[in-house]
């Protein structure tokens, strides 16, 4: 056999979802995790709300049920919603076990858990517990230390997984998962996984847009090789525009937690007036979806260039204790969040859609699962809850492996797989196509296909990216691969998910808002909305 590495489970992505899976299955189970980049890198280490869980006695499991489905518009899958969060709290308690140290609760806090609970948009009550303002931080970093002590964790970091490898690719009758070619970033050598069971952790693809809160990492790695594979993808018109990312040159994707206006930080145009009462009864605490097109009108209405978000009715000591990572950021780039309002504007921050899983993970291909952000569960619907996601990864996490745990004495381990055939591609010559189409790609979601948009806009968006994609077919079938071409084939596939779902959508719901259609259908015609490929081909597999 060439150098074919052999694991009973394959993770893609070592963000919550890969490496808490990885955790809960590594006691029996022979397990790789890869990730494109730094093992720690990827959304998770970025989140700074918390995780959404009923802990306080006046909450209750049908208060948060029903607040999901509010803010999903209509296309929440029901039992889904309740299956999560009717997890959260023993999610919450094997986060505490690992070693997560989430923030106690203070005299003040209004409630009785022994953490303290944070307040976002869309919750009816204060239900997100949190580790100040670095919550993925410390989420992240907890299962690291854990996973890197597991004699049964094979960490491959920067891995970039290129495509599953499946009995229909090759042409040979089922229709299973049978592993993944995978670029080995610093030898650039591609090397073959096979594996009883293929996990995609991979995460969200905000980098579609040109602004997003989303680290580098997020370029839909996972959707586009399940889409390629023959997997059902759905809801991929609903991105969800995070209202208050930092506003300002220096600040690359940098996130101004909804746990400020759980605060009382009220939202400002540069004359002081507060603006959102006339958009929504709830105000700055309205779902995101309400927000950001309240803050992208008022911008386009008076030709700003960002609101403010203000939290200077509270103490210098407050803010430190409970913003301190974002105090920091601030400070470091002049604004004093105690005395001054931040400026702030909406950017791409969450991928609602994506593969379609039942409650284990599963998706459409034997031994193909996928979780947390990359896949479309039916918890989020047609805009997902602040602090729904992280709690999202470890129950799926949970779930998918009791199955894959169940599946695993049974799966033969596959034969030998074909080797990745590089034998008629050169080196690239022209390295600017990659990054011309990258910043094209973006800068045209953006433009196009963004928080408020037209039929016609989304058509000139069609046509873009049709060009772009068979020029990027074209450069993939004739060099070398690389990381860059690798997700810029896998960003154009995103953004031609995102549009032709968009435009399927004949009706304005939740994160998605078109001027054509400003209304939404009646809430017995909600559907989702689901596409897949008919033919799979892989133009670098040795026949
Ligand atoms: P990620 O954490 O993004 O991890 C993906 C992993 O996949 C990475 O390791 C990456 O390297 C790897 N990967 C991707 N493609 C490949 C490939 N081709 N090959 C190999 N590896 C690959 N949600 C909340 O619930 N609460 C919050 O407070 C919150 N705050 C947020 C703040 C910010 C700034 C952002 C960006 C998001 C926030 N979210 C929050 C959303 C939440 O953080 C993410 O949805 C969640 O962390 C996703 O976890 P994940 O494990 O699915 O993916
Ligand atoms: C935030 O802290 O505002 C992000 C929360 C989330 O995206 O769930």
């Amino acid at each position: 056999m060439h150098d074919q590495q052999q694991h009973d489970v394959l993770i893609i992505g070592s963000g919550a979802a890969g490496l808490s899976l990885a955790l809960k299955l590594a006691d029996e189970a022979n397990v790789a995790v890869l990730s494109k980049e730094a093992l720690t890198e990827g959304a998770t280490l970025y989140a700074q709300g918390g995780v959404s869980a009923v802990l306080d006695e006046h909450d209750s499991i049908e208060s948060h049920v029903q607040d999901t489905l509010i803010a999903g518009s209509g296309l929440c899958d029901p039992e889904i919603v309740r299956f999560v969060v009717e997890r959260a709290y023993k999610s919450i308690d094997w986060l505490v076990e690992l070693g997560v140290d989430f923030t106690r609760s203070d005299a003040a806090a209004g409630t009785n858990s022994p953490f303290h609970l944070h307040k976002e948009g869309g919750h009816s009550h204060r239900r997100i517990i949190h580790a100040a303002d670095a919550t993925g931080k410390a989420i992240e970093t907890t299962l690291e230390s854990r996973v890197r002590q597991h004699p049964n964790i094979h960490l491959y970091e920067h891995h970039i997984a290129v495509d599953l490898i499946t009995t229909n690719k090759l042409a040979k009758p089922g229709n299973r998962c049978l592993g993944a070619y995978v670029l080995d970033i610093n030898s650039n050598k591609v090397m073959v996984f096979g594996a009883k069971n293929v996990v995609l952790a991979s995460g969200g693809a905000g980098k579609v847009y040109l602004y997003t809160s989303n680290p580098d990492s997020c370029t839909g790695d996972g959707i586009a090789m399940a889409w390629r594979a023959g997997c059902r993808i759905a809801n991929m018109e609903f991105i969800q525009f995070h209202p208050t990312c930092l506003y300002h040159p220096m600040a690359k994707s940098f996130l101004i937690s909804e746990a400020l206006r759980g605060e009382g930080a009220k939202l400002i145009l540069e004359d002081g007036e507060r603006f959102m009462h006339r958009y929504d009864q709830r105000a700055e605490l309205a779902p995101r979806d309400v927000v950001a097109r309240a803050i992208d009108y008022e911008m386009k209405r008076l030709g700003h260039d960002c609101v403010y978000l203000d939290i200077t009715h509270k103490s210098k000591d407050f803010i430190d204790t409970h913003f301190p990572t974002i105090n920091k950021r601030c400070l470091d780039l002049g604004i004093d969040m105690s005395k001054q309002p931040i400026p702030v504007v909406p950017a791409a921050h969450y991928t609602c859609g994506g593969v379609m899983i039942d409650k284990d993970g599963q998706t459409d291909i034997t031994g193909l699962f996928a979780i947390g952000e990359v896949s479309c569960s039916g918890l989020h619907g047609a805009n997902r809850m602040a602090s729904n996601s992280l709690l999202e990864c470890v129950v799926f996490a949970h779930s998918a492996s009791k199955a894959i745990r169940q599946s695993l004495s049974a799966i033969k381990m596959p034969g030998k797989l074909p080797h990745w055939d590089e034998s008629r591609v050169t080196d690239s010559d022209e390295e600017v196509v990659v990054s011309h189409n990258w910043d094209e790609i973006r800068r045209f979601m953006w433009d196009y296909v963004g928080i408020v948009r037209t039929t016609k806009r989304l058509q000139r968006a069609q046509h873009r990216i049709a060009l772009l994609k068979s020029e990027i077919t074209d450069y993939y079938g004739n060099f070398r691969i690389s990381k860059d071409l690798v997700e810029l084939r896998n960003l154009a596939v995103v953004a031609e998910l995102i549009i032709q779902s968009a435009l399927q959508r004949k009706e304005s719901r939740g994160l998605h808002y078109t001027t054509d259609y400003p209304a939404a259908k009646t809430t017995d015609k909600a559907a989702n909305t689901i596409i897949k490929l008919t033919t799979t081909t892989d133009n670098h597999v040795a026949a």
